[in-house]
Order: C-alpha cells, then structure tokens, then sequence
C-alpha cells in the first residue's frame, strides 16, 4: 500500500493551483448519459474517483476519452442499465448514476451501495423521490432494481438536504413528463455547478443554490462543452496546510463565496486572508486561537469535508476548541491518529470531540482509513517534529491529484512511496 512520508518543520510559500471538484465531476459525470450525443468536460481532476466512473460510463456502452484533464463523453451508444459491482462497492457515490439511467432508459439495476466509515450513507431520500416520480422498486435488501415506462414531474419535498438524493433527483427529472418541484434541497456549490452543466445541455432546471428546485422536463439534452469548477475543499486543505506550517501562500483559482466557512473560521483563529486578482492568500502570523464552537452543517454552514482538516490544526492552536459532526455519525477515525502524535483529544460522543492544544505534534506512523482524515494526517506530518508516515495514501488520492506535489510546490518535505 502506497505511503506519504513527511518530514515536518518548514514553513509553506509560493503560490498553487486548485484542481476541479470532485463531488462537482462525478454527478456531471453521471448527467452526461442522460445526453443522446457528446459532452465534453474540462477541468476534470484526474483522481481514482474520476477513474471508476469512467469504468462505469464504458460498461454502460458510452465511449469515453480522457487525457487526465478533459474528458469527452459519447453517450449516443449508451444502452446499460446495470451498475457494475465492482464500482459500486468501490465507490459508493455510483448511486448518482441511478437517476441518469432511470431518466434515459427508465431503469436501474445496481447493487446497494453500502455504508463507509462515516456511517450508515442510507439513500432512502433517493428512493422515496423516485418512486414518487413513478420508480416501482423490486422489494430486495442487496439490490436497488427500479423500472418505470416514464418519470412524471411532481413535488417532492426533501426532509433533510441530502447532496446526493438532491442531484440523482435533478437528474431523474430533466428528461421526465412536466414539471418537477424539490423542496428542501442541498445548496452546496456542486448542486449549482450540475445545474451549470444541465442547463449547457439544454435541460430547464433552475433554483440551485436556493433551497428549492425547479424542473420542466424535456424531450433530450444536446451535446455541449463545460468547464468543472475548482475544488474547494482542496482548497480549504492547502489554506489549513498554510495555516499548520505558519506560512504565507496563494491559492490561484479558487472562488472566494465557496469557501466562505473555511475562510472565516481561518480568521476567528488569527490567520490573515485576503483576495488578490481571482486569487487567494493565506499569511498565518505566528498563533493560532482555538474556536469554541466548530459545528459542521450543510451549505452555507461549516463544511463537514473539511471537519478532519481543521481538528489537525486545532491541535495546535491556543486553548479548548469544540467540534460538532452533525452530517455523519462516526466522522472522527483520524482522531485517535491525531493523539497518537501527541494532540489532546477527547471524544465525547460521535459526534462531539473537545481538542486542547499542545505546543507541538510529535512524527509516528499513522493510518488512513478514509479520504478527509488521511488528508489531515498529512496536514498534521507537515508541522510535527520528525517524519510522518500516513499509510493508505490510497484513500487520499480518491479526492486530491497530487497532494505531495502540490505540497512539495510549496516547499514542503514530502514524498508518496510506492509499496
Ligand atoms: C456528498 O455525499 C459528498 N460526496 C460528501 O463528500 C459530503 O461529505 C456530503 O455530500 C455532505 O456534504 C459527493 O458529493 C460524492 P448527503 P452524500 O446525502 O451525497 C444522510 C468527500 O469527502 N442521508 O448530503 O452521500 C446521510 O446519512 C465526501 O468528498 C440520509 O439520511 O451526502 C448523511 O448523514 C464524503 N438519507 C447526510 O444525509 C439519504 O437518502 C449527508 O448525506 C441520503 C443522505
């Protein structure tokens, strides 16, 4: 299993570039087989994430081409239904196909995408608005197998903002009979940014970003060109890496309103922040206060992907933090990593973790046992005494291109080891 190794103590400077969004590509990924003809995406992060979907757009008969930036898509010979195991156990998110296909074709036949180490991931929003769109579902406790001649519009009111129940009904509708109504919506900027892409293709859909959607189906989506939006919780995981290591960096293309959380609660803890051009710069001066009250909620709240990366930092800032997770029940694995190089952690429950900081992080051997938390045991080497070995740099790589590189740009001591 590959490894980072990182020798902590130096300082970050100079400026990086911010990759496409992840959790932006992999439903725009899934909405180009709801298009009778080519897509033509840019900006696509070249992550393990990108790569399984790739797999599953060829198995469903699409044709795919991909240089590691721009990938074009031709769905016109899409004719799969069926999710392929191996990616659905692999990547929980291919539920975000079963509105593409349920739209185009009018069926779905997957596996159940099972829970992670966050928890439970139940997808019973999605369910609920499909059937209410017209889905009658095989009863099956392993399989997700869903017919139906042809999705009608209607309103479906959300009970609590799911990201994915939000897009895979957006999905299911730009292509069903009238008008579809979805109250109580996800307003994360990557709603918007598959909204951005529908719309390219000639979908109706309008109210992402708001806490209503609108949907007039239509008779088919037309090829189109579209360009990913920066990714901004890797942007938030290089302001902490400037944060952690007292550095001064700029962060090249990120937009500012995205991250708007992580930036405040940067500057509650002393760190100064400012936009240069479409820039970013970060300039931490030389303390970090602790924040009281850390709560992680859906946008425009505190982001809980970048839960893990700020209780990094909090182990070395001045005084008692709290933080809350509200969107899953065990995001804390990196926690009991964190307290192996020396941080003061207390976890509450599952939910609620007190951190007093130290004056310093001691370099061991850590493990990675999921995307986000193996980020913030990098973050965590680059200012521990000594070298840092993550294990599991697999989980890392599903959601940054080169995280050692980009680090390395900034003039950190850290490389990825093959094993
Ligand atoms: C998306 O996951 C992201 N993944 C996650 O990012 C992110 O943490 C999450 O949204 C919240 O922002 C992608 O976009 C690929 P949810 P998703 O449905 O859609 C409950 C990362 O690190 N829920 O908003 O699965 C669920 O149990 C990943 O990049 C239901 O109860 O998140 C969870 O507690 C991790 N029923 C909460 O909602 C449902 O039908 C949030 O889930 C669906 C969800």
């Amino acid at each position: 299993m590959d490894k980072y190794i990182v020798t902590g103590g130096k300082r970050l400077a100079g400026q990086v570039d911010i990759h496409g969004s992840k959790n932006a590509v992999l439903p725009i990924l899934a909405a180009a087989v709801l298009v009778d003809g080519q897509s033509v995406i840019r900006n696509c992060p070249d992550i393990s994430d990108t790569r399984c979907s790739i797999a599953i757009l060829r198995h469903l008969g699409c044709a795919v081409d991909y240089d590691g930036k721009t990938l074009v898509v031709d769905a016109s010979t899409a004719s799969g239904v069926a999710l392929p195991e191996e990616a659905v156990s692999k990547m929980r998110s291919s539920i975000i196909f079963a509105g593409a296909l349920l739209g185009r074709f009018g069926e779905v036949d997957s596996a159940f995408p099972g829970g992670c180490l966050l928890g439970g991931r139940p997808i019973n929003l999605h369910l609920e608005g499909f059937r209410k769109m017209g889905v009658v579902f095989e009863e099956s406790s392993d399989r997700i197998d869903g017919k139906v001649s042809k999705l009608r519009g209607t309103q479906i009111d959300l009970t609590f903002p799911s990201v994915g129940a939000t897009q895979n009904l957006m999905l299911a509708a730009v292509l069903a009979e009238g008008t579809t109504v979805i109250t109580g919506v996800a307003k994360e900027p990557e709603v918007v940014d598959l909204q951005n892409f529908l719309r390219a293709s000639g979908a109706d859909v309008s109210g992402a970003g708001s806490s209503m959607i609108v949907v007039n189906g239509v008779k088919r989506l037309n090829s189109a060109e579209y360009t990913i939006m920066p990714d901004r919780i890797v942007a938030g995981t290089y302001l902490v890496a400037g944060a952690i290591t007292g550095g001064h960096i700029r962060l090249n293309n990120v937009n500012r309103r995205d991250i708007y959380p992580a930036t405040y609660a940067l500057s509650k803890m002393g760190v100064d922040l400012w936009s240069e051009g479409d820039g970013l710069v970060l300039k931490a001066n030389g303390r970090l206060e602790a924040i009281k009250n850390l709560i992680t909620r859906p946008h425009p709240g505190f982001p809980t992907d970048l839960q893990a990366q700020f209780s990094a930092l909090l182990c070395l800032a001045k005084g008692r933090s709290v933080v809350e997770e509200n969107l899953f029940e065990a995001r804390h694995a990196h926690l009991e990593e964190l307290t192996k190089m020396g941080a003061n952690i207390k976890i509450e429950d599952g939910s609620r973790f007190t951190i007093d900081g130290v004056s310093g992080l001691q370099g061991t051997d850590v493990v990675a046992k999921d995307l986000r938390g193996g980020a913030a045991l990098v973050l965590a080497g680059l200012t521990a005494d000594g070298v840092t070995t993550v294990h599991n740099a697999c989980y890392v790589k599903r959601g940054y291109v080169d995280i050692a590189g980009d680090l390395q740009s900034l003039g950190a001591d850290i490389r990825l080891v093959r094993s």
